[in-house]
């Protein structure tokens, strides 16, 4: 049994300890909104905080991370979140959806570090995650809104 820290509960579990977070959080958990694209690290598609640190979780396992603050799209919140929800919405970024937890948790990570990020910020933040679906442009328009800045 593994003690970890998810959305600011404690939760017990009992997958393997070689089990990759991502699994652990949709099978033994069933937070399901952080999706599974690529499994090997390079789609972005599993992203979720830990240590308020954007990262993927497919290739993380749960051995490594007892005490550490895991949050999901299920548990995200604060201001930032908030903001960059509200402009995701008013802009209309989502298309098929399969990529947008991982994008919120990306740029709320983002905004919490930088509360005016530019284009190289954005850039550097926002490349990981892969949106097959290329809502890239309306992403980056969301965060200029969400951080009180004019597109540019
Ligand atoms: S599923 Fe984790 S990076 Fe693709
Ligand atoms: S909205 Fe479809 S993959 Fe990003």
């Amino acid at each position: 049994m593994l003690s970890l820290n998810i959305n600011g509960t404690p939760a017990e579990v009992r997958s393997d300890p070689a089990t990759p977070l991502l699994w652990v959080l949709r099978c033994e958990l069933k937070l399901t909104g952080t999706k599974f694209g690529c499994g090997v690290g390079v789609c972005g598609a599993c992203t979720v905080h830990i240590d308020g640190e954007a990262q993927v979780s497919c290739m993380r396992p749960v051995s490594e991370l007892a005490g550490r603050r895991i949050v999901t799209i299920e548990g995200l919140d604060g201001s930032e979140a908030r903001a960059l929800k509200a402009a995701w919405t008013r802009l209309d970024v989502v298309q098929c959806g399969y990529c947008q937890s991982a994008q919120l948790m990306a740029a709320s990570a983002l905004l919490r570090r930088n509360h005016k990020p530019g284009p190289a910020d954005i850039d550097a933040a926002m490349t990981p995650v892969v949106c097959r679906c290329g809502t890239y442009p309306r992403i980056r328009q969301a965060i200029y809104e969400a951080s009180g800045q004019k597109p540019r």
